[in-house]
């Protein structure tokens, strides 16, 4: 008998669009590994940081980059990224984190290092059971898994997004850091042709996640 598929689903969006609380919703609901790529482009711009190495740097930064030893462990149904053996903490939120990251995810030695990477997390979820993965990001239904089974992209207006964060006793750039990872050069935040563009304004994230479902379980039981 064929092994049962492993499906792919991409979300991507901007920032408090949504893409956390719905794709751990469907994690959950559908035995999906879970994949938040912004913790990802969060730890080693800490890392960066803690180092010293300044995203524009263009002689310490790719060296630097190519010295970390990126492997995954699994927390609950979500992946997360050791760097050097080690998971990154609380300071991925902080207010500094906030500030650089988009800058340092506008490079394309970075971006290089982390699409291998996180190709790879679709064997990690194979081996350790899951029916498939659940991806949030920036460019997962564009550049890391464009033929991805399902792929969406969520949006909201900026005031509400605002809103979103703050309700959470956050302090974020979320105009500016959209502003830098839309104009980027390498995978910007764009709706892919193809994917499902879903404005979360005035939804609730239950309606948000039904419509989701109902394609993810149309790819799990064809
Ligand atoms: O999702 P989150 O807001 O935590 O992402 C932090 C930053 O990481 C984004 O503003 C963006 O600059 C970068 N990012 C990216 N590509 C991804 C995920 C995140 O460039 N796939």
């Amino acid at each position: 008998m064929a092994p049962p598929p492993f499906i792919i689903v991409a979300i991507d969006g901007g920032a408090a669009s949504g893409k956390s609380s719905s794709s751990r919703t469907l994690s959950d609901r559908f035995n999906l590994l879970h994949v938040d790529t912004g913790s990802f482009y969060r730890a080693i711009t800490a890392e960066m940081l803690r180092q010293g190495v300044r995203a524009d740097d263009h002689r310490r930064l790719p060296p630097a980059l190519a010295a970390l030893r990126l492997t995954t462990r699994l927390a609950g149904r979500s992946a997360e990224m050791e760097i050097n053996g080690r998971v990154a903490g609380d300071e991925i939120r902080s207010r500094e984190v906030n500030e650089h990251v988009s800058h340092y995810a506008a490079v394309p030695e970075l971006r290089a290092a982390l699409l291998a990477y996180q190709r790879g997390l679709a064997d990690f979820g194979r081996q350790h059971g899951f029916r498939g993965l659940v991806m949030e990001g920036r460019d997962i239904g564009s550049a890391i898994f464009p033929n991805a089974d399902c792929r969406f992209f969520l949006h909201a207006d900026p005031g509400e997004r605002e809103r979103r964060r703050a309700g959470q006793g956050l302090h974020d750039q979320i105009r500016e850091r959209d502003r830098i990872d839309s104009s980027r050069k390498t995978s910007p935040l764009t709706c892919p042709p193809g994917a499902t563009s879903i404005d979360t304004t005035h939804v609730s994230l239950e309606q948000v996640v039904e419509l989701m479902a109902a394609a993810v379980a149309a790819k799990l039981i064809p």
